[in-house]
C-alpha cells in the first residue's frame, strides 16, 4: 500500500507491529467485543487482509481493516479516537480499503453495522454502499440488529 498523504500531515499507512498496542486500546474504546493484541497481530500475516492506519507523526489516530478472498471483499473493522472524530479521517479510511479492493480486482466490499450506527452508516451511503439486507440480533452487548451494507466495485 502506498502512503497517502492528507492535510495536516495525516497519512495512511499498511498496519505494522507498532501499531498493534494503540489499535487494540482503541478496539477497547470502541467496542464491546474488542479485538485483542493476538488478533490484530494475525493479521500482519494474512496474505488476505488489507489494514490501514492513519497517523500523524507517528501517532495512530485509527485504523481500517477488509479481507479480500477470491474478489469478495470484506469490512471488519474501522475505528477512529474519539478526539479525532468528524475531521473526515473515517471517510478516508474506509475510501483507502475501496481502492485497495479495487487493485486487488474486488467484485464487491461488504460489511454489516449496528443501525443505530449513524455516523458509520453516513460514511458508507456517503462512498455508494447501498443497504441490502439485515441480520436480526446479530450484534451482542447490547443485542442490535445489523444492517448488512454493500458496494459493488465493478459494473460488468
Ligand atoms: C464511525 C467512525 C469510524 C467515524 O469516524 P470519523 O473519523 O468521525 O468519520 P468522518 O469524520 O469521516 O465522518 C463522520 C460522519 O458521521 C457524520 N456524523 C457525525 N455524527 C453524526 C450523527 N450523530 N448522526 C449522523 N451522522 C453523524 C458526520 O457528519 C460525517 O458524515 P459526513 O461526512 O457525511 O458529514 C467513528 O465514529 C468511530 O470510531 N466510531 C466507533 C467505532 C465504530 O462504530 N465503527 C464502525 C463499525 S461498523
Amino acid at each position: 500500500m502506498e502512503k497517502i498523504s492528507m492535510n495536516d500531515n495525516i497519512q495512511m499507512v499498511p498496519m505494522q507491529e507498532q501499531h498493534i498496542p494503540a489499535l487494540a486500546q482503541l478496539e477497547r474504546i470502541c467496542f464491546s467485543q474488542p479485538w485483542s493484541e493476538n488478533s490484530l497481530r494475525s493479521e500482519l500475516h494474512n496474505k488476505l487482509a488489507v489494514f490501514c492506519v492513519a497517523e500523524q507523526n507517528g501517532q495512530v489516530l485509527g485504523y481500517a481493516g477488509m479481507q479480500c478472498v477470491m474478489g469478495e471483499c470484506y469490512i471488519n473493522n474501522i475505528a477512529v479516537f474519539p478526539q479525532f472524530r468528524g475531521m473526515g479521517i473515517g471517510t478516508q479510511l474506509v475510501q483507502t480499503l475501496i481502492e485497495q479492493a479495487i487493485q486487488r480486482n474486488g467484485i464487491f466490499i461488504s460489511l454489516e453495522v449496528r443501525v443505530s450506527n449513524q455516523q458509520a452508516i453516513s460514511i458508507y451511503r456517503k462512498l455508494g454502499f447501498c443497504e441490502v439486507g439485515c441480520r436480526k440480533n446479530f450484534y451482542a452487548a447490547p443485542v442490535e440488529d445489523g444492517l448488512i451494507m454493500t458496494k459493488e466495485l465493478k459494473t460488468q
